[in-house]
């Protein structure tokens, strides 16, 4: 029996849920439920889509996305882990840890009481994993699909010794024009500015986009509202388990030199993530956990 017709026959959901091959060995779980639709890959255990019902979607995807096992998807909700940006000693690593490149394993989809789907992953430790990473691990992605989508991922340290690791949930929100957005909930926010070296300033009020922005705020448990009058809705981006949040937006240069960035993509898309960055690094001792969450919503239809 193929992987494919294994996992269908063993999670999907009548009318609920479904696993496809969205392009040649790339299991996607397709989920359409009473409230919304989403999308979410194995490889990477990427959320790739969520569209509230009678909405626009909520993620931004990009056209000239890359849909290849080992590869990081340009758009939905790449994780980032075990470690967020460049690896702190060993520059040949992948950026934003291995999480993101590797298969993660289906544990289960469930319908909840309240109609909202819940989606459970995790990602099995290999030996291209191991080396990377020899530290033994659980790693933990729980989705639910409803009016909000939440992911939330879980990491454990099973070695005997305390581990220290840093992670995002490298969220792309799709926007009417980057040129119109307004950002609330940072005012008064310490950031490091990785396209000023890495100078630390303070944001004072809202914060808008006029060139490339790649900042770690820090210290911030704050709720984000992205204020988009092109689009006519506010987009809640809430968070726990988070110390920093990262906004990012490559502009015209940057997107330009990436291959799976779409032609002026960058004017539709924005990522904010609810990070452990910089500062803000996770330590766990031998069998302690830590969760990250993000939980994006639509407020209303009118920013
Ligand atoms: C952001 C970083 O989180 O991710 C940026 O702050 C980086 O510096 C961006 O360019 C995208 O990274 P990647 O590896 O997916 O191209």
């Amino acid at each position: 029996m193929s992987l494919l017709s294994s996992l269908q026959s063993q999670f999907s959901i009548d009318g609920v849920a479904s696993i496809v091959n969205c392009s040649d060995d790339f299991p996607v779980i397709q989920i359409s439920n009473s409230y919304a639709d989403a999308s979410i890959a194995l490889d990477g255990g990427q959320v790739l889509t969520f569209q509230p019902k009678l909405q626009q979607p909520v993620l931004w995807l990009s056209k000239k996305a890359i849909y290849k096992p080992g590869k990081s998807l340009r758009g939905g909700i790449p994780v980032c882990w075990p470690w967020f940006s460049d690896h702190p000693t060993e520059k040949s690593f992948p950026a934003h840890g291995f999480a993101r490149n590797h298969r993660w394993q289906l544990e289960a989809i469930e319908q909840q009481t309240d109609q909202s789907t819940l989606v459970r992953l995790t990602l099995p430790a290999s030996d291209a994993t191991r080396n990377l990473w020899p530290q033994p691990f659980e790693l933990e992605l729980k989705v639910v699909v409803g009016t909000e989508l939440s992911v939330s991922l879980t990491m454990t340290n099973l070695s005997d010794h305390p581990c220290t690791m840093t992670s995002a949930l490298h969220t792309y929100l799709q926007v009417g024009d980057i040129r119109e957005i307004v950002i609330s909930g940072l005012d008064q926010t310490p950031y490091m500015d990785k396209v000023q070296d890495f100078s630390l300033f303070e944001q004072q009020g809202n914060v808008r986009f006029s060139g490339e922005l790649d900042r770690i705020y820090q210290n911030t448990r704050s709720d984000i509202i992205i204020h988009d009058g092109v689009l006519k809705r506010q987009l809640k981006i809430a968070k726990s388990g988070s110390l920093s949040t990262v906004l990012w937006n490559p502009w015209v240069n940057k997107s330009a030199a990436m291959n799976d960035f779409e032609e002026d993509g960058y004017q539709h898309m924005l990522c904010v993530e609810a990070a452990n960055a910089a500062d803000d690094i996770i330590q766990l001792q031998p069998a302690q956990s830590h969760c990250l969450q993000t939980v994006l919503s639509v407020l209303d239809q009118h920013a």
